[in-house]
């Protein structure tokens, strides 16, 4: 057995709020399964090699729930219109080029490696409809490190030119592609009706039943933008809310992930909670395209599960520790429009949000959890000014806010060293 131990200040979120902080202990590792963190080496690894990581973090990495791989190469433009017009005039023409598979492999080998280096080793990505384009996708992902789940979206209504799929061919497509991605060893399938505006009823009662058939996970948007809410309202005026829409086609249970929630009300909030569905907070995203502002603090009040994602490009940020930032500042916005109530988000709370809460999506216990295969990452913040003696508290804050470009040493994905800064 191959163990090997990480030495350096081990900080962890085993819980949401608490951070578990070991200075200068040891994270062993057997073959890429944490054995255990230490204080000192225990006996029993005497002679195994150690990374010395002394005065260095090292710190979970990140989940990723929600974000648009196509959407990459318009990262950080189009930000001037809200969610509809927004998706017509710069996110649909964008994941048209995804017909070019050339153009699609460069955009996500490029895609992978930001991701690993940034930290991010689990994603809950949507492709684009085209199905050789998202098997490109997760041979890159694949190679390059990340783990996780990827779906061929699925839109046969409300679509653009040269990007929307009819019923029959979307069905065939999603098939021919199940079929196509079952030898990638960490990136799997998910099922991915691109939101009820994007889908026949015919469509979702497909996917509703190869979910249930094939048992697959499922991803898609909930409540995101008032109009959308008012569009879906419209489309469906036999369901009271968003939410129905996709539990009346059996696309709603523990294995559904949804991004937003932004205008979830109780109701919808109770319906996540009672069946177990994921939600996705995506704040830079919320606040680019005037969505509002996530109800964050009712949601986790309220036992629904709560990770976080960059859902990039409408959010604006790929990197985690900027994601995580963002769900802070969004509580606190949160709070200011609730008057004054609820209490925003902790550092740990968000901490906990970006890391432990999104791996348990793919069944992962929180924390470096005995037995669970390593997804970490190595933080160097040595050469940053303090104002006094740190704890490892605050350089984790001081992490999330600042940034610092290339402080990402190392990182570890399903037990892999997957990346080291040259
Ligand atoms: N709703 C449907 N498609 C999308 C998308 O690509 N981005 C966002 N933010 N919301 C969506
Ligand atoms: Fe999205």
């Amino acid at each position: 057995m191959a163990a090997i131990a990480l030495k350096g200040t081990i900080v962890s979120a085993p819980v949401l709020g608490q951070l578990e902080v070991l200075e200068d202990g040891y994270l062993v590792t057997e073959d890429g399964v944490v054995a255990g963190t230490f204080p000192v080496l225990p006996e029993r690894y005497a002679g195994i090699p150690v990374e010395d990581w002394s005065g260095r973090l090292i710190l979970q990495s990140f989940a990723d729930l929600h974000l648009h791989a196509p959407q990459y190469s318009m990262l950080g433009m189009g930000m001037d219109l809200p969610l509809l017009d927004w998706l017509d005039t710069y996110a649909f023409p964008t994941e048209a080029r995804f017909a070019d598979t050339d153009y699609a492999r460069a955009v996500y080998r490029q895609l992978a490696r930001e991701l690993v280096e940034n930290g991010t080793t689990r994603v809950c990505m949507f492709s684009s409809l085209h199905t050789d384009a998202t098997l490109i996708l997760m041979d890159e992902l694949e190679r390059a490190g990340v783990t996780g789940y990827v779906g061929k979206v699925n839109m046969d209504r409300n679509g653009a030119p040269g990007l929307q799929e009819d019923t029959e061919g979307s069905m065939r497509e999603t098939l021919r592609w199940l079929d196509a991605c079952q030898d990638f060893p960490h990136i799997r399938p998910i099922l991915t009706p691109r939101f009820t505006p994007s889908c026949t009823d015919a469509l979702m009662a497909f996917l509703g039943r190869l979910a249930a058939e094939r048992d697959l996970p499922i991803q898609s948007h909930l409540s995101e933008n008032q109009a959308e809410v008012d569009w879906v309202r419209q489309l469906h005026p036999d369901c009271s809310q968003y939410w129905e829409t996709y539990a009346k086609f059996g696309l709603w249970g523990r294995r559904t992930v949804m991004a937003h929630c932004v205008w979830s009300d109780a109701r919808e909030r109770q319906a996540m909670a009672e069946a177990g569905v994921t939600a996705v907070h995506c704040a830079d995203s919320n606040q680019n395209l005037c969505s509002g502002v996530a109800p964050v603090r009712a949601l986790l009040q309220e036992g629904v599960r709560v990770a976080l994602g960059s859902d990039i490009a409408g959010g604006d940020h790929l990197h985690m520790f900027d994601v995580v930032a963002a769900s802070i500042r969004a509580s606190k916005a949160r709070r200011i429009l609730d008057g004054w109530t609820p209490a925003f988000l902790t550092v740990a709370e968000a901490w906990y949000l970006g890391t432990s809460a999104g791996a348990a999506f793919f069944g992962a216990a929180p924390g470096f959890a005995p037995g669970s295969r390593l997804h970490a990452l190595v933080l160097d913040d040595r050469t940053l000014p303090c104002p006094h003696p740190l704890t490892a508290r605050e350089r984790l804050e001081r992490a999330i806010y600042r940034r610092q470009p290339g402080a990402i040493r190392a990182v570890w994905s399903d037990g892999r060293n997957v990346y080291r800064a040259g």
